[in-house]
């Protein structure tokens, strides 16, 4: 899971993830990274985390960081928060076969739009329950998906 900053969308995107692959005893293994360094080995805001545990979900165990070439070589897929994620993801790939790894993640739930999850990070906590909300349903169409 990958947005700017790993601290406000990806965090939530990894801990929905990772929480539903944990009731399904999927065996997937989930992460989640940023395009950007700024807030490398920070907790996820709290606004992110304050909305996970309204949902029953503990990400304060995270710890941002910045996407490497190894993410792409190591991860099957790889999914962008927005356009912008998945352009700059695009650069850490060698071959057609890892650029076809990333995906955007609302494409999950509405193929072929190219819908983007909002940054919440300037606004109020309303914007941090609708990406949640967006996430959630995302990973519910993951996991039927690719199971
Ligand atoms: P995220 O949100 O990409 O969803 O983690 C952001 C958090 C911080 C910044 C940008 C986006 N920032 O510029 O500091």
């Amino acid at each position: 899971m990958v947005c700017l900053g790993n601290i406000c969308r990806s965090p939530l995107a990894h801990g929905i993830l990772e929480h539903k692959v944990q009731q399904q005893q999927l065996g997937w293994e989930v992460d989640s990274c940023g395009t950007g360094g700024w807030h490398a080995g920070e907790k996820p805001d709290m606004r992110s985390r304050a909305i996970a545990q309204d949902n029953g979900i503990d990400i304060n165990a995270q710890r941002a960081r910045k996407i490497t070439a190894d993410d792409i070589a190591n991860f099957d897929l790889i999914f962008a928060m927005d356009a912008s994620n998945y352009q700059d993801i695009l650069h850490y790939c060698h071959t057609d076969e890892e650029r076809a790894k990333v995906k955007m993640i609302l494409n999950e739930v509405h193929p072929g739009m190219n819908g983007q999850v909002p940054d919440p990070y300037y606004g109020g906590p309303d914007g941090f329950k609708k990406v949640y909300d967006m996430l959630d349903e995302a990973c519910d169409k993951i996991i039927e998906h690719y199971r």
